[in-house]
């Protein structure tokens, strides 16, 4: 580890925020839970595909079991209470509480009370609840009926989240409606990676068109989400609801003296934020997507579809946000496009500039995570100078990972320097994103615990509780974890 990149612990305290700062670490439903039968709860998408399509998760794995947070809900509550944090991120699973994707098909009332005995349980603690309404585990029910979020059927997302507002809205103040929606995007669209595993090398899909009309409804349903919210609750719960952004930072591979890679740094810019929040923000997708998704190919003689919001779906997007969550880990270098960038994106990414030089030090040998901390505060001030974003943002994950392969056991994982480092680099640049008037007001460190990681299965941990996923799956807090403690309360963890 260079010693230009080591915190001092005295650089960086508690009281450099203000007292009312959200300092939480995060999880979401499917990556944690478990229990994928039980009291009924129906399949989600990653349900389906981890079982249908082994082959495409490391190891066949899948989060049928994972941590089994579901029943050891109140232990994990107790381990949240001694790392010291004011608040809990996690998502709920959509079909817990409607097994069959809609209200129509019945509520179940084991899976919400599952949810109210977790909100309460964090309340009697005084950990904040920071919910999400879907994190990637679309009802599979509603795939295979009219192919999820490829329609625009958005009625059934609204009820869902009329249910959780209903139901939990009482005690529950902050709401994230959808988590990076361009993830989700990309990968089951367009890479199709995950679920439904469209475009890329399979054979169904088209990756050109896709993703486009997926972004569409999903803004559709944050959108009416929001109104929902503000129409029929606002005034009685006085809540927040916000979206989560997957926010890489971007720089020019050849620097800023090469012209076409400045550009491409334009186009990863709006193709990765933009797409999201320039609706939200403005009623409108980003001039470079327009005239991008507008200009007609040999194959797309019509250019690619790019849905037009309709003047309705223009006033409910605009401003449809109380608070932005952003999901920082890393930056890339950009470049202009290569004849076989297969999205067809305008950009090309890289994690080595020309002299192949990483653009900050890797967790680990060949993780998409590099320590790219100032870039955070770049970000924040790009997204608050280019997007006029005046109101909260909470950082609403940031975190590192470890392989799994080479250091296995909690003995040899415990001591885990990058990622205290990691942490407090990054809490560094909130500070100083703050310093330039950046409105942040919180931030949850990805992850609570180790847990299923998507495609990359039990392969890498993301935790700052290690999990020993090969006999009970024990829980034990990795010097991270006492660490965060040590920063919030000048408190020893077991205190
Ligand atoms: C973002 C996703 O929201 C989360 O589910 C995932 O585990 C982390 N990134 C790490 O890849």
């Amino acid at each position: 580890m260079s010693e230009m990149t080591v915190a001092n612990a005295s650089e960086i305290s508690r009281h450099d925020f203000p007292g009312d700062f959200m300092f939480g670490v995060g999880s979401s439903a499917y990556q944690v839970e478990g229990s994928w039968r039980t009291d009924g709860k129906g399949l989600s998408i990653w349900d389906w595909f981890c079982l249908r399509h082994p082959d495409k998760v490391e190891g066949g794995a899948n989060g049928c079991h994972s941590d089994e947070n579901y029943t050891r809900m109140k232990e994990d509550v107790q381990i949240l209470k001694k790392m010291g944090v004011n608040s809990y991120r996690f998502s709920i699973s959509w079909p817990r509480i409607l097994p069959g994707g809609k209200v129509s098909m019945g509520k179940s009332k084991e899976g919400i009370n599952h949810y109210n005995r977790l909100i309460d349980e964090l309340l009697a603690n005084e950990i904040e609840p920071f919910v999400t309404l879907f994190h990637s585990d679309l009802p599979n029910a509603l795939e295979q009926e009219y192919m999820g979020f490829l329609s625009s059927n958005i009625e059934d997302f609204v009820n869902y989240a009329d249910v959780c507002f209903w139901e939990f809205g009482d005690r529950v103040k902050n709401w994230v409606t959808i988590n990076e929606p361009h993830g989700f995007t990309i990968s089951g669209y367009a890479q199709g990676i995950w679920p439904p595993g469209r475009g890329g090398n399979n054979k169904d899909g088209d990756p050109q068109t896709e993703p486009y009309i997926v972004a569409y409804n999903l803004l559709n349903s944050h959108a009416a989400a929001y109104t929902k919210y503000q129409q029929d609750y606002k005034d009685i719960q006085k809540g927040k609801v916000g979206i989560t952004l997957d926010c890489d930072y971007f720089q020019p591979y050849r620097g800023l003296g090469c012209r076409q890679d400045v550009e491409a740094v334009g186009y990863a810019f709006d193709f990765v934020i933009g797409w999201f929040l320039e609706p939200i923000t403005r009623g409108s997708w980003p001039e470079s997507m327009q005239k991008f998704g507008q200009t007609p190919t040999s194959e797309y003689p019509n250019g690619r579809v790019l849905p037009t919001f309709s003047s309705d779906q223009r006033i409910k997007l605009i401003d449809s946000y109380d608070f932005l969550g952003i999901n920082y880990y890393t930056a890339n270098y950009v470049r202009s496009p290569t004849p076989d960038d297969d999205i067809g994106l305008g950009y090309s990414m890289d994690r080595q500039d020309p002299d192949g030089r990483y653009i900050g030090e890797p967790s680990f040998e060949g993780s998409w995570i590099y320590l790219c901390p100032q870039q955070l505060t770049q970000l924040l001030v790009h997204i608050k100078e280019t997007y006029q974003v005046t109101k909260e943002i909470i950082i609403t994950e940031n975190g590192s990972s470890e392989k799994n392969e080479t250091r296995k056991t909690y003995e040899q994982v415990r001591e885990d320097k990058y990622w205290i480092n990691y942490i407090k680099e990054h809490l560094k640049a909130l500070k100083n994103a703050r310093d330039q008037n950046v409105n942040v007001r919180g931030y949850f460190v990805w992850s609570f615990m180790d847990s299923f990681e998507w495609t990359s299965g039990y392969s890498v941990r993301f935790g700052m509780i290690y999990v020993d996923f090969t006999k009970d799956l024990e829980r034990y807090p990795k010097e991270s974890a006492l660490w965060y403690k040590k920063f919030l309360w000048e408190q020893d963890y077991n205190k």
